[in-house]
C-alpha cells in the first residue's frame, strides 16, 4: 500500500521538481557566495521561488508581482540580490563573518489552487583558509646546554582562527596558562591571526639537537593543518671546535677571542 502511495506522489511531483541545487560547501566571509536552484515545471505554472537560510526566508521571486523579487534581511546575513527565470533562480549572499554552518533551501511552488511545493536543502560553512604557513621567531641556531629560550609562533589570518600546537621532538607540549594561543583583533570578514609562545628548557646534555615544530590547526571538518619547524643545535665549550668550519660570525669571534686570550696566557707564562 505504502509503495503505491509513494509511486502516486512521485507521479504527481514528477511534473515539477528541483533538478539541481548548487550551494558552495565553503564560503569565504570576504566575498559574496552564489547559490543557484534549477527546476523543471513541465505542464505546471510557477507561482514562486523562495530561498531560506535555516528557518528564515531570505529571498522571494514571484513572477506575477511587481517587483517580482523581494529580499528579506535576516540578522547577520546580507542578501545582495538575485536573478530568476522560468527554470532557474540564483541569489548572492554575504555570509556573516562567523565560522558557522547554515542550511540553505530552495523551495518552488506551483500556481493555485493547489500550491504544491518542492524543496531541497544544502549546507554551507563559512571558512577562510590561512594563505601562509605559520612562522617561528626567536630561534637561535646554536643553544647552550641548560639555557632557556623563548619561541613565538604566529599563524596567518584565518576564520576560524588557528589553534597552535607545539612539539619538541614530536612530543606535544602541554599548554601552560601563560602560554595559551592568543588572537589578534579581527580583520575584515572576521579573520584573526593567532600566536603562542613556548619556553624551551634546553637539556644539560653535552651535544645533540632539538627539533621544535609549531602546528597551526583550524578546527573545521576535515581539519586544516599547516606547520613550521626549527632545529636547535646544542653546543658546549668542549664541542666548539666542531663548529669552526660552518659556524656563524659570533662563534668565529668567540674562538678568535679565546685564541688571543690563550696567546696572552702563553706570553705571560713565558715572561714569568
Ligand atoms: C540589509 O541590511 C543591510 C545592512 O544592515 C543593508 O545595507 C541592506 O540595504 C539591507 N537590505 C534590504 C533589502 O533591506
Ligand atoms: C608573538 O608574536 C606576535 C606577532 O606575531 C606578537 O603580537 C606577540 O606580542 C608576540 N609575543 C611575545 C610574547 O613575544
Amino acid at each position: 500500500m505504502k509503495v503505491f502511495i509513494l509511486l502516486a506522489v512521485c507521479a504527481l511531483s514528477s511534473a515539477y521538481k528541483i533538478t539541481q541545487l548548487k550551494v558552495p560547501l565553503y564560503a569565504d566571509p570576504r566575498r559574496a557566495a552564489e547559490l543557484s536552484c534549477h527546476f523543471q515545471m513541465d505542464d505546471q505554472k510557477l507561482h514562486s521561488v523562495k530561498w531560506y537560510r535555516d528557518m528564515h526566508e531570505i529571498f522571494r521571486y514571484n513572477p506575477s508581482q511587481k517587483p517580482p523579487i523581494r529580499l528579506f534581511n535576516v540578522t547577520g546575513i546580507m542578501v545582495q540580490g538575485g536573478e530568476c527565470q522560468a527554470e532557474w533562480c540564483l541569489v548572492r549572499v554575504m555570509p556573516p563573518p562567523v565560522a558557522a554552518r547554515a542550511a540553505y533551501s530552495c523551495e518552488i511552488s506551483t500556481e493555485g489552487p493547489k500550491f504544491q511545493i518542492a524543496r531541497q536543502t544544502k549546507h554551507m560553512t563559512v571558512v577562510a583558509m590561512p594563505e601562509r604557513d605559520p612562522v617561528i621567531i626567536g630561534a637561535p641556531k646554536l643553544v647552550k646546554p641548560g639555557e632557556q629560550i623563548l619561541l613565538n609562533c604566529t599563524s596567518d589570518y584565518s576564520l576560524p582562527p588557528a589553534d597552535i600546537n607545539w612539539y619538541i621532538d614530536n612530543e606535544l607540549q602541554k599548554q601552560e596558562p601563560w602560554q595559551r594561543t592568543e588572537q589578534s583583533l579581527p580583520q575584515a570578514g572576521g579573520l584573526r591571526a593567532s600566536w603562542r609562545v613556548l619556553r624551551v628548557p634546553v637539556p644539560p646534555a653535552e651535544s645533540g639537537a632539538l627539533r621544535v615544530r609549531c602546528e597551526a590547526a583550524l578546527p573545521v571538518e576535515p581539519p586544516v593543518r599547516r606547520d613550521d619547524a626549527v632545529v636547535l643545535t646544542l653546543y658546549s665549550r668542549t664541542q666548539l671546535s666542531k663548529y669552526v668550519s660552518n659556524a656563524g660570525t659570533n662563534v668565529d669571534y668567540e674562538i678568535k677571542l679565546s685564541l688571543v686570550i690563550l696567546w696572552i696566557c702563553i706570553f705571560i707564562t713565558i715572561g714569568l
